[in-house]
């Protein structure tokens, strides 16, 4: 549970226990809304441009009109860091449902939708960052509107669940044999120093850290090309990586039990894990 009491609910602060939650709701009936998790360090929103303009993007893809503008939405959340006085390295959760309405599945009319956010700690992956992760591959089970960051998430829950019973941090996954993504990042190959990932059309999720990634990329000299590699193409990579506003870049090392290269995080990994943190501006308290 999180450990601060003020959310945003309705444009409005609020104490998090004076929250009545309606049942008759169309997030949790239908899973009908959409939602972001924005990363925190030491209090500050990481790029929560990106973050802003993809929810309004989910917004409009599903007819949701919030009567907010992005200015206004990005001065609330910064508002609710600083009325809980959060210093931390931590998330923000923010969701949008079409709102409170009895069981039927057109829209109803005449109803705001329900908007509420609220803050998380949340410690970065040290040891992930470092040593690099595990991953299963599995078939891509989901919708074909995954551009869309909405509520429904089971095929997700059931990948990760799968993959944590495997002994693995993340599930790869797949149509026919071409990675998508995985079950809640992006995915990126390397191979003789160029980047390789699914083009960021309706069948993933454009993450936020991707954005960053390729403008990394760009900046370092490193071809990032928007192809999806295969099933075989991975154990034939010289390094993968997922990445995600969780996991920032985080090191693939292993794949189905199968090691990739040498099974340590690459060259290349490295280098976009450094220019994250100087983006972040995470390395100068390292340093310290
Ligand atoms: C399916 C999926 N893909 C990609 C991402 C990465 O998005 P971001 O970099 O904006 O966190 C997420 C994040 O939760 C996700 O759920």
């Amino acid at each position: 549970m999180s450990m601060y009491p003020i959310i945003l609910s309705q444009g409005k602060f609020t104490h998090k226990d004076s929250l009545t939650f309606p049942y008759e709701e169309r997030g949790l009936h239908f899973g009908d809304g959409v939602y972001e998790v924005i990363r925190i360090y030491d209090g500050r929103l990481y790029l929560l441009d990106e973050h802003v303009d993809r929810l309004f993007r989910s917004l409009d893809a599903i007819r949701i009109e919030l009567k907010h503008s992005k200015a206004e939405i990005i001065n609330l959340l910064s508002e609710l860091i600083a009325r809980n006085n959060m210093n931390q390295d931590g998330l923000v959760y923010l969701q949008v449902s079409r709102g409170s309405a009895k069981r039927i599945h057109t829209f109803p009319e005449n109803v705001e939708p329900n908007f509420y956010a609220y803050l998380e700690n949340q410690p970065r992956n040290v040891e992930g960052i470092a040593d690099g992760v595990g991953a299963i591959t599995l078939p891509d089970e989901r919708w074909q509107n995954c551009y869309i960051k909405s509520l429904n998430l089971l095929p997700n829950v059931l990948a990760k669940q799968t993959a944590l019973e495997q002994g693995c941090y993340e599930a790869i996954l797949h149509l026919d044999g071409r990675v998508t993504e995985c079950g809640s990042s992006n995915v990126f190959l390397v191979k003789d120093g160029k980047i390789y990932t699914h083009p960021a059309t309706h069948r993933i999720l454009k993450g936020c850290v991707r954005i960053a990634v390729e403008r990394f990329a760009n900046d370092l000299n490193i071809p990032f090309i928007e192809e999806a590699f295969t099933l075989d193409d991975i154990h034939e990579a010289d390094e993968l990586f997922l990445t995600s506003s969780m996991s920032e870049v985080l090191p693939i090392v292993e794949v189905d039990q199968k090691k990739i290269a040498d099974g340590k995080p690459g060259d290349i990994s490295r280098k976009l894990q450094e220019a994250y943190e100087i983006d972040a501006q995470l390395k100068r308290e390292k340093v310290k």
